[in-house]
């Protein structure tokens, strides 16, 4: 005597079988392919200059490594409570001025031949795009890889990185000469607000 449910289900399993890839095909597949992706990269295929746009593709997988990236990594750096206080925006407009400006540009300041010229673009600041603060300090602080941000966090101390946080939340909808005053209202030179810091020369 068959029993005849298990016997259906023996039936079902022997009918799914004969339609999935064997184990040694999927096997031979993911080696062919990794064999043609390290000849893709091997003979330079694939063009990394700055004045020709990645692929849709790429671009798009790019994109979302770098913002899950940010998102995750920005996790649980809190701002400090004073992120307003005008000492703070004012000190953040002086270096922002200084060395940001050149590629994020500000309102009123002319594109300049190093803003052209890169890719990814440098966003600009000026126009909101929704970053909350603790991943503002994170991309000041670590840099973006494969673009030309880089991590200011390796000469400067977390309290100037936050000045400069503060000042770019103040940067969408600020008018030219609000940016001139603002940035002409900076405390000290560069050198100086440095050496106020505690360990830093
Ligand atoms: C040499 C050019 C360059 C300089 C100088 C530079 N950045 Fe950037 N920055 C970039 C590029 C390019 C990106 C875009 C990176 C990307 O697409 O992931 C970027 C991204 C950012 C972002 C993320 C913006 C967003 O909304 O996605 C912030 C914030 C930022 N920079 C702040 C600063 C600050 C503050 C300074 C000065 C201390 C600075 N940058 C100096 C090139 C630069």
């Amino acid at each position: 005597m068959v029993d005849k449910r298990t016997g259906a289900a023996d039936m079902d399993r022997t009918a799914l079988r004969r339609h999935l890839p064997s184990l040694p095909f999927v096997a031979a597949l993911a080696v062919l392919l990794a064999i043609g992706a390290a000849f893709f990269i091997y003979l330079g295929i694939y063009n990394i200059a700055a004045d020709e746009p990645h692929t849709p593709v790429v671009y798009s997988v790019l994109e979302s490594l770098r913002n899950r990236s940010i998102e995750t990594h920005a996790r649980g750096i809190t701002p400090p409570a004073d992120l307003g206080s005008a000492q703070r925006i004012s000190t953040g407009a002086g270096l922002y001025a200084e060395m940001c400006s050149g590629c994020h540009l500000g309102p009123g300041v002319e594109k300049s031949e190093m803003s052209q010229g890169l890719y990814p673009q440098a966003p600009e600041l000026a126009t909101a795009r929704g970053l909350t603060p603790a991943q503002q300090f994170w991309i000041i602080k670590h840099g973006v890889k494969l673009s030309a941000m880089p991590a200011w966090g390796r000469t400067h101390p977390d309290p100037l990185i936050w000045d400069m946080v503060a000042f770019i939340r103040k940067l969408p909808g600020m008018s030219p000469e609000q940016y001139k005053a603002v940035v002409a209202s900076a405390p000290a030179d560069h050198d100086t607000m440095m050496k106020d810091m505690p360990g830093m020369k």
